[in-house]
């Protein structure tokens, strides 16, 4: 270590929410603000024809699996994938009020009661073996689609959680392909985002990883984080609403520009870290214009990619006029047969679980040579009312 300047903190730093304020080291990923995001060094881009086995160990391990490797790992993940029939009934019991991230961050909760095994290590792997069969139940129960059946261990990692998923008539090929990629490309943000920062300072006061995650996900629950792609497909349905299907792009930037006008929110564009489209929805896109350009949904957050940035650059104060995954994903899964836009911030925390996991044992085992870090304790300046 040394002692070099990263960051000279002033006053207008500040109740910024951290913004660029350097505070420890993620070896998952990085946000590049061009770019977007690489998992290990290498570009999502490069990751999408993958597995969610493949991805996921080179997330957890750092390295690239060999075939062997990739093949006991695979069968790690299966064999550690049930949960026990009481965590499926407790989570059956639960009040199906609210919204369904409430039940989810409460099946964390329940599988660490019953399950954990107090090491962060085997409860990393653990968790992200379980989480599709606890999302699963949390979804079939929540939304009234009967009986979440046990994973088949004939299954690949999404197959087998798109298998579990009781979506009523649903083309399941089309299905597993939109939720696998949305999987992938939700796995981990960088360490700052809301949700791992806010779980490795909860796991920094040595609570298990099960009840550091929940925390995470009460944060991802917020419509700043994990919800934005929830309110971004109800937005997409808004200009539907107001200009119809068959709308042009003209008549998107003028729906852009009054809604500006009215001092109204845009949504799915800009982001804290990103100056450029981000990636993800980059892929999105793609996989929209391939497949899906008649669904309506789809149709409209392909006009608001093009009109949106056009309006949104001509104000010199907005950093990044550009679209973020939330503007695409709700779309896409609703055109892949998934049009539940209340379950999208739970699929959200499915996949997230994988990176947070992986960040909290790096700071619990292996950070500062293995002696981990210490507990979060930021220093606020008192300042009397
Ligand atoms: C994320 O994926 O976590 C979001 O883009 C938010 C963030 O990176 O801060």
């Amino acid at each position: 270590m040394t002692d070099k300047v990263l960051f000279e903190v002033t006053e207008d730093n500040l109740e910024t929410g951290l913004r660029g304020v350097p505070v420890g080291f993620c070896t998952t990923s990085f946000v590049d603000p061009q770019k977007g995001l690489f998992y290990r060094g290498k570009a999502v881009s490069e990751l999408t024809n993958h597995s969610p086995e493949e991805v996921i160990y080179l997330l957890l391990y750092g390295k690239v699996a060999s075939e062997q490797e990739l093949q006991e790992f695979s069968q790690q993940l299966k064999s550690r994938g049930h949960c026990s029939q009481a965590v499926i009934r407790h989570i059956e019991s639960l009040p199906r009020q609210g919204h369904p991230m409430k039940l989810f961050t409460e099946a964390l909760l329940i599988l660490g009661m019953l399950e954990s095994q107090e090491d962060y290590q085997e409860d990393c792997l653990n968790l992200i073996a379980k989480i599709p069969h606890v999302a699963a139940a949390v979804i079939n129960y929540h939304a009234g689609w009967g009986d979440t059946p046990a994973p088949n261990s004939n299954l690949g990692y999404m197959a087998n959680f798109t298998e579990m998923l009781r979506v009523p008539e649903a083309d399941k090929t089309a299905l597993q392909e939109a939720l696998t990629l949305f999987n992938l490309l939700h796995y981990d943000h960088g360490g700052g985002n809301l949700s791992a920062f806010v779980s490795k300072a909860v796991a920094s006061g040595l609570e298990d990883i099960y009840g550091a995650v929940a925390a995470g996900m009460c944060a991802l629950e917020g419509p700043r984080h994990g919800k934005a792609n929830q309110d971004c497909l109800e937005f997409v349905k808004e200009v539907i609403d107001d200009l119809g299907e068959d709308a042009s792009v003209d008549d998107v930037e003028g729906f852009i520009r009054k809604r500006l006008e009215n001092g109204e929110l845009i949504f799915g564009f800009g982001h804290a870290v990103l100056r450029a489209e981000d990636a993800r929805a980059t892929i999105l896109y793609e996989l929209c214009h391939k497949k899906f350009t008649d669904h309506p949904l789809a149709k409209m957050a392909l006009l608001l990619r093009e009109a949106g940035p056009k309006v949104l650059k001509e104000n010199p104060k907005i950093s990044n006029p550009y679209p973020n995954v939330d503007a695409i994903s709700g779309a896409t899964l609703s055109a892949a047969g998934f049009p539940y836009p209340e379950y999208y911030t739970v699929l959200f925390g499915l996949s997230r679980i994988v990176g947070i996991s992986t960040q909290i044992v790096y700071e619990r085992c292996f950070a500062r040579s293995g002696k981990g870090t210490p507990i979060v304790r930021p220093k606020y300046i008192y300042k009397p009312a």
